[in-house]
């Protein structure tokens, strides 16, 4: 099982504050049965050049390295990646390539909150055409309610991907339309996309019992096996 969305890197982002509160929500994705992580801290080009944010990702990360091998429980295998922050034009940044997740092509790109505008929409479909880097849209979910109805399909028409967090599918209020689109196919990643252990907590395996009670485990386990030719 995959969580391709989360803020564990220690002292980084918004997400994890100290090393100990790394290794704790570590282990409590373990426990749920993950056995692979994305580490997606934020990236935004307002904030810091490519260098720096690698930079401080490699820091970030020799940190939680010399934590996991003091720790005697065995933790999910992770993977170095980035939340990238939409801007116009970002799709011409040249160190975008280094800003994939582990070995992959895959790109996750948080969009803005608001109407994406026909720019943006041409944008990231030229791009997904004339690119070898992979779009995944992070957390789909709150920007459905922001586009045209026929903005998702056309994504998904031209191979951009996209992940939902868990608590899509957990939430009384959107369980319903997260089941919809993951039995249209819509849905290509599930994420925590936790932040710390209190507020924001590592908690995905909610969202899977909810997905095996509908569709059953079959389904679950097609959904995480079709994910490992992305990987
Ligand atoms: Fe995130």
């Amino acid at each position: 099982m995959l969580d391709f969305h989360s803020h564990i890197l220690p002292e980084i982002d918004d997400g994890a504050q100290n090393v100990d509160e790394s290794i704790t929500m570590l282990k409590m994705l373990k426990d749920q049965g993950v056995n692979t992580v994305a580490l997606t801290s934020h990236f935004i080009a307002m904030d810091e050049s490519p260098a720096e944010f690698l930079e401080n990702r490699k820091k970030s990360y020799e940190l939680l390295l010399t934590e996991i091998q003091k720790s005697e429980d065995s933790l999910p295998k992770l993977l170095l990646g980035a939340e990238v922050y939409y801007y116009p034009g970002i799709t011409k940044m040249e160190e975008l390539s280094s800003l994939t997740l582990g070995d992959t092509n895959l790109l996750l790109l948080e969009m803005p909150m608001a109407p994406w505008g026909e720019y943006t929409i041409k944008e990231l479909i030229d791009f997904a055409n004339f690119s070898d880097i992979r779009i995944v849209i992070a957390h789909i979910e709150r920007s459905l309610k922001f586009q045209k109805r026929d903005t998702i399909d056309r994504l998904l028409d031209n191979d951009i991907l996209l992940q939902s967090n868990a608590s899509f599918f957990y939430s009384r209020k959107t369980k319903r339309k997260a089941l919809k689109m993951f039995n249209e196919g819509k849905i290509h990643f599930l994420g925590s996309d936790c932040h710390n252990i209190k507020y924001r907590p590592p908690k995905i395996d909610e969202a899977i019992n909810v997905i095996k009670e509908k569709f059953g485990l079959d389904s679950v386990k097609e959904f995480f096996e079709y994910q490992k030719n992305f990987l």
